[in-house]
């Protein structure tokens, strides 16, 4: 059977190769989507970064700023690297300017599923054809959310992990559409600004970091529940067994007791095991409004003890 000749939009839709994806789109700019924002921005991308609170895109202009220096200060970005990246980065709380001609988008906005469905349709809408459209979602499938869209074949997760300067890798995640064009397209973008993309190969809640990490977690969160040890000692045991910079309440402090909270709050709805349900010491502080270092209190008071601060356990840290 002969195919039917490829119409305007046909061409228009065609997934894009990964040096074709130059105009980005970050909707959300809260403590992931301006550092995901500024990594494209770094990478030579144009970027475009949308928050409906003017506030938050304040906010995320100020951290910005402080990301590029503490790249300056390690030796990773210099003076004029940093000026362009400032340059190739606007914001807007309007989010058809922001996407109107965007290449990908990645969606950054509060982990709820109907929330990040609403983004979606409004997308779609206002996307052009070929627009790839990613969620940063920590537990959400993308499966949930692509019957938002007509265009099934271009939805995928895209996972970072924070800092991303530092931590230089993304999940890739399709889902029950997604074409191998649009994951090659998007693998070799995410390659090309230097991180290293992971394919996970079915679809599956958590991704691959985030199934190991909620098992840490959960279980540290347990130990404390249930008086076994105190919140710097699992943390002080984890980072001496692992030689690692962090403990998991630190890691949580600086996630957001909220953020880990609503992600919990999905497993636990996709299963319905009230095992699964958020642990009751999250739950408490954040009905305290300690959200960790955000609000300068969660399962420490911020600024952080010497103790907690990189290099310290290294015997290089202040004392
Ligand atoms: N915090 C982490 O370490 C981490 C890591 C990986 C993935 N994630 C995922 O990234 C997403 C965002 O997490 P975060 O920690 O950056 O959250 P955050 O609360 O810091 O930021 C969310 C931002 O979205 C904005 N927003 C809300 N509704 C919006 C809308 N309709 N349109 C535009 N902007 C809107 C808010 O104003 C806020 O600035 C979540 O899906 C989370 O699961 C978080």
């Amino acid at each position: 059977m002969r195919r039917a000749p490829e119409t305007r939009r046909d061409k228009l839709a065609r997934p894009l190769m990964p040096q074709s994806i130059q105009k980005v789109c970050v909707v959300g700019a809260g403590f992931m989507g301006s550092q995901i924002a500024l990594h494209c921005a770094l990478h030579g991308r144009a970027v475009w970064l949308h928050d409906l609170s003017a506030e938050a895109l304040a906010r995320a202009e100020e951290q910005q700023r402080q990301l590029l220096i503490d790249q300056v200060v390690a030796g990773v970005a210099d003076e004029a690297e940093t000026a362009a990246t400032l340059g190739r980065l606007r914001r807007t709380t309007s989010l058809a300017e922001a996407a109107a001609e965007a290449d990908i988008v990645i969606e950054v906005v509060k982990e709820d599923l109907e929330l990040k469905r609403t983004v979606f349709a409004e997308l779609e809408r206002i996307c052009p054809p070929h627009t790839i459209l990613t969620t940063n979602s920590s537990s959400l499938r993308v499966s949930r959310i692509e019957s938002a869209t007509t265009r099934p074949d271009k939805v995928l997760n895209t996972h970072f992990v924070q800092p991303v300067w530092k931590h230089p890798f993304v999940e890739l995640m399709g889902g029950s559409q997604t074409s191998t064009e649009t994951m090659d397209s998007v693998k070799g973008f995410m390659e090309s600004m230097g991180l290293l993309a992971v394919l996970v190969r079915k679809e599956n809640t958590g991704f691959v970091f985030n199934c190991i990490w909620r098992a840490v977690k959960r279980e540290s969160l347990r130990l404390l529940d249930q008086g076994v040890a105190s919140v710097e000692d699992i943390d002080r045991t984890w980072m001496i067994q692992m030689e690692s910079d962090m403990g998991p309440f630190a890691m949580m402090d600086r996630i957001g007791l909220d953020v880990v909270r609503d992600i919990e709050q999905v497993y636990y709805e996709e299963s319905g095991d009230p095992r699964d349900a958020p642990p009751r010491v999250l739950e408490e502080k954040i009905s305290s409004g300690d959200l960790g270092v955000k609000t300068g209190h969660g399962f420490y008071s911020y600024p952080q003890p010497a103790w907690l601060k990189p290099g310290f356990l290294k015997g290089s840290g202040e004392r």
